[in-house]
């Protein structure tokens, strides 16, 4: 009986199931003579010649032949550029995989090397074991690791026969010694790309198995092991604290709203650090209906939940000196005869009262409760991220994130963490003269503006929520938060992860003192 079946499939489907992380090593063996699938080397332009190999291990003679082979399939070394090809003497993996970093000589940054890395991989899906010439630093290794497991990236959980596309183990050779610092550096990075493995998981996770309960219990599964408590607001404690932000936006789903409070203190912290997220599981757009084209996408409207419960995760078993709370505000927006209405006005956890004008500005709504209630502990800096608008997708595109903030200060912070992270962000106003459009005939604020600036004018709703003394960075990522077009780097289809990798860098920062 199909049906049946399909039901008891449905039922026992978990949100978190893990997609295998690969196996890595780090060997002081030579390229040339690892026992593996296939190797991948880094390339370059050629002072003279076209292409250069930049690998450590090979005889001089080898290099050239290598160089050759390349130059005819068409190589020149320039950033983004994978050329495969059968070895041959003297190289013990059967295929070499030649990825372009591009001039590295003239402006090297770690983002690059992780990209070509990534592009090698992605033409690698399947393989079993794959060897990689991996630098001489710690940061090579850090940068090694994340390429290539976050290259590796698959999710097969809903496929009945899932045919293995990711890498089952990557063995990466060091030129010189192996020091404690390489293997610190492989061990943390491990934590931090198994840590957006979860993120992406629960982003790619149909909707069907990721109700708000499904985000608590994943959450509360993530973080079992870690020194993390975690607290939770069900409707009937919601109602009790007088989160009409959450509480309306969940009014038209048979799944209620939750709110989620993680907290990680450890002993001797420098700093106070809080992490919000949005965690719309389903943005349908309510009653303020969404076209239905690509209404399927409105899954990873919790992708900011996602990379607060992954950086927490990741920021714990780093062990980082640094206190973090992590507030995850769920809700499934739906239309239905209990939805809320455009109209309809609710009043917030702080007391303010908001119009809600358009059911489909719905992130901001939970958002105000969640950083009503963060303000109270007075963090030293407060941080929401969120695929909020539309519109930012608009103005910087699919692969760069919106920084806003009430200082310019905390602005440049996490802009400057995301670079050193490998994420991009970029920083952009809260134009003061956008409060007018928020202006609400009978109650204190809409949740929509004039339609101008929709990015910048998400951004002063929430402000509005923040006491000026209080440092808050906004970080839109309706972009970069899900892959809707073909992989890139070491970037796959569907959910990122993005600002995961910020977050445990600010946390560093702090934790560094
Ligand atoms: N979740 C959407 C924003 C979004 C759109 C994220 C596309 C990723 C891809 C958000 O809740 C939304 O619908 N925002 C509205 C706001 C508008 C009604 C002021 C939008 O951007 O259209
Ligand atoms: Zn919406
Ligand atoms: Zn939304």
């Amino acid at each position: 009986m199909p049906t049946a079946k399909k039901t008891a499939k449905t039922a026992q489907t978990k949100p978190t199931r893990a997609t295998g992380f690969p196996n890595f090593t780090l060997t002081a063996t030579q390229p040339k003579d690892m026992i593996a699938d296939a190797l991948i080397v880094n390339t370059t332009p050629g002072k003279g010649t076209s292409v250069e190999l930049v690998a450590h291990g090979f005889t001089p003679a080898q290099a050239k032949r290598i160089a050759t082979e390349i130059e005819h399939l068409g190589g020149t070394g320039k950033n983004g550029e994978v050329i495969k090809f059968a070895s041959g003497d003297g190289i013990k993996a059967p295929v070499l995989v030649a990825v372009g970093l591009g001039d590295f000589r003239k402006n090297f940054d770690l983002e690059q090397f992780r990209r070509a890395i990534g592009n090698g991989v992605r033409a690698l899906s399947g393989t079993k074991k794959v060897a990689i010439s991996g630098g001489h630093s710690p940061e090579h290794v850090d940068a090694t690791v994340i390429a290539c497991a976050l290259a590796a990236y698959t999710f097969t959980e809903y496929k009945s026969k899932p045919t293995p596309t990711g890498v089952g183990s990557f063995a990466i050779s060091i030129a010189g010694q192996i020091t404690t610092e390489m293997k610190t550096a492989l061990t943390q990075a491990k934590h931090v790309a198994s840590s957006i493995y979860l993120a992406r998981n629960l982003i790619n996770t149909p909707p069907n198995d990721l109700a708000p309960a499904h985000l608590v219990d994943a959450a509360k599964k993530a973080l079992a092991t870690l020194p993390v408590t975690v607290k939770v607001w069900d409707e009937k404690a919601l109602t009790a604290a007088g989160c009409g932000g959450i509480l309306g936006v969940g009014l038209g789903s048979s799944r209620p709203p939750r709110l989620i409070k993680m907290t990680y203190a450890p002993r001797g912290a420098k700093a106070h650090l809080s992490l919000i997220g949005k965690g719309i599981t389903f943005d349908t757009g309510g009653i303020s209906i969404k076209p239905a084209s690509k209404m399927d996408e409105m899954k990873a409207d919790m992708s900011g939940s996602a990379s607060v419960i992954a950086a927490m995760a990741a920021i714990a078993a780093l062990g980082l000196k640094v206190k973090v709370t992590g507030w995850v505000a769920a809700a499934e927006n739906m239309p239905s005869g209990t939805a809320q209405r455009p109209g309809d006005i609710l009043t917030t956890f702080d007391g303010t009262t908001v119009e809600v004008l358009n059911t489909d500005a719905e992130g901001r709504l939970v958002l105000a409760d969640a950083i009503g209630m963060s303000v109270l502990e007075k963090p030293d800096l407060i941080i929401d991220i969120a695929t909020l608008t539309g519109a930012q997708r608009i103005a910087l595109g699919r692969r760069i994130a919106g920084v806003m903030s009430n200082t310019d200060t905390s602005r440049d912070q996490v802009v400057a963490a995301s670079v050193i992270a490998g994420e991009e962000m970029w920083g952009m106003p809260l134009p003061a003269d956008l409060r007018e459009t928020l202006k609400s005939e009978t109650a204190d604020i809409a949740n929509i503006g004039d339609g101008m600036a929709g990015m910048l004018s998400a951004g002063v709703f929430l402000q509005e929520f923040v006491p000026e003394t209080q440092p808050w960075v906004h970080i839109d990522v309706a972009g970069p938060a899900y892959n809707d077009t073909a992989p890139f780097g070491y970037t796959p289809k569907g959910g990122t992860g993005a600002g995961v990798r910020t977050f445990v860098q600010i946390a560093r920062e702090l934790s560094a003192g």
